[in-house]
């Protein structure tokens, strides 16, 4: 388990003080920092399939990415590169416990653990992320920059992959050393190179922004063929330009497409299931021999502990009169009074069958967890 410590700050006076206003160095953030996994076991990673990853080198200025997954690591060389893994939490459970420490911003904004691995002179290269991100130390050191938001800096493409900003003015100019983070707030110009072979771990958040979501909303309106409502007009009079579309009709158009996002139901069934999406593939291995509601049932009622899978992404809303869970992008609708027993699945990568039990589920609510058991996202 890691635990952080935000320099003298309690989690609510960082929030208040620093989440999404200034970038932070939280100078021995985790103490005696451990990494989960090693060079080796990353670059073992970045050649699955199903993982994304990327490798980028920075020779004599001239910067070049190359999209994994890799066969050998040729181009990772002793110098000026990095290898970057995207959402390792997925894939190994030991990587994911960095996570935990930052649950104090909730499940649907945090995304995921991605890592690099650098050799001295290596980096990204200066840039701007469009999410908040903190930056863990692992072993070895870098040296970052990192400056405040600057509307007046441009971007350009170094490659078609790789997006940088021009040079900028630090705020914080510091050297990492193992368990430091850096937090950076969404539009901080940031740069970071390696001084010795150095792993970095970024937990990142999301952020969805108006486009994402209306056309996520869009989809949703049509896979559940909602939104079949048809302007009407049955007040129609006479006007005297007939090219006029006049304001009162441009507000009932507009008042048609209000009442879908006004329709509450219709609204949290779309949001808990963008919500809960995940961005990148699962280890997903589901029960060869499902079991059955009566064998979850009894195991409930067994001492046995339930991990979730790595990535998962459990998120709830309270409705009038149920309550809505969604899973990694599935929404099941369960009684108000099984309150308790879905934050043990939200609020908790593992949990205790009789700390479970003790809050009386109802079977709704086995029957929702015999699904996410028999699908491997729940595992004794
Ligand atoms: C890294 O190179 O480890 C982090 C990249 C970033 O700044 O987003
Ligand atoms: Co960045």
């Amino acid at each position: 388990m890691y635990q952080l410590k935000i320099n003298e700050l309690s989690e609510q006076a960082f929030l208040n003080q620093y989440w999404q206003k200034k970038p932070l160095l939280i100078k021995g953030g985790f103490s005696d920092f451990k990494d989960p996994l090693d060079a080796n076991e990353l670059a073992g990673l970045a050649m699955e399939d199903s993982i994304e990853s990327r490798i980028i080198t920075n020779h004599n200025q001239q910067w070049q990415s190359h999209q994994g997954p890799f066969e050998d690591f040729e181009i990772l060389t002793d110098e000026h590169a990095t290898l970057l893994v995207q959402a390792v939490d997925h894939w190994h459970p030991e990587a994911a416990q960095l996570l935990e420490p930052f649950r104090f911003i909730p499940n649907w904004r945090i995304d995921d653990l991605m890592i690099s691995y650098s050799t001295p002179g290596g980096g990204v290269g200066p840039h701007l992320d469009q999410y908040d991100v903190f930056i863990i130390q692992g072993e070895g050191k870098r040296h970052w920059r990192v400056g405040l938001p600057d509307p007046t800096l441009k971007q350009f493409a170094q490659n078609k992959s790789l997006l940088q900003v021009e040079a900028f003015t630090a705020v914080i100019n510091c050297v990492l050393e193992p368990g430091d983070i850096l937090y950076i707030p969404p539009g901080c110009p940031h740069e970071g190179y390696a001084i010795e072979n150095a792993l970095n771990y970024s937990v990142g958040f999301r952020a969805p922004n108006q486009q994402d979501l209306l056309s996520s909303f869009a989809d949703h309106i049509i896979d559940t063929e909602s939104g079949q409502k048809r302007y009407t007009d049955h007040t129609l009079a006479l006007r005297d330009s007939k090219g006029e579309l006049t304001q009162s009709e441009v507000d009932k158009v507009k008042t048609l497409m209000q009442a879908l996002l006004e329709d509450e139901s219709l609204f949290k069934h779309w949001l808990g299931n963008t919500l809960s999406q995940p961005k990148h593939d699962m280890d997903l291995a589901p029960e060869e021999d499902p079991f059955s509601v009566e064998q979850i049932q009894q195991l409930l009622e067994n001492q046995v502990t339930f991990e979730r899978l790595g990535g998962t992404r459990a998120i709830y809303q309270c409705m009038d009169t149920e309550l809505l869970l969604s899973i990694n992008g599935e929404n099941y609708a369960l009684p108000l009074s099984d309150l308790e027993a879905v934050k043990q699945l939200t609020d908790f990568i593992e949990f205790d069958s009789s700390v479970l039990n003790a809050t009386t589920p109802s079977l709704d609510f086995i029957e929702t967890f015999t699904t996410l058991v028999n699908e491997g996202i729940w595992f004794s």
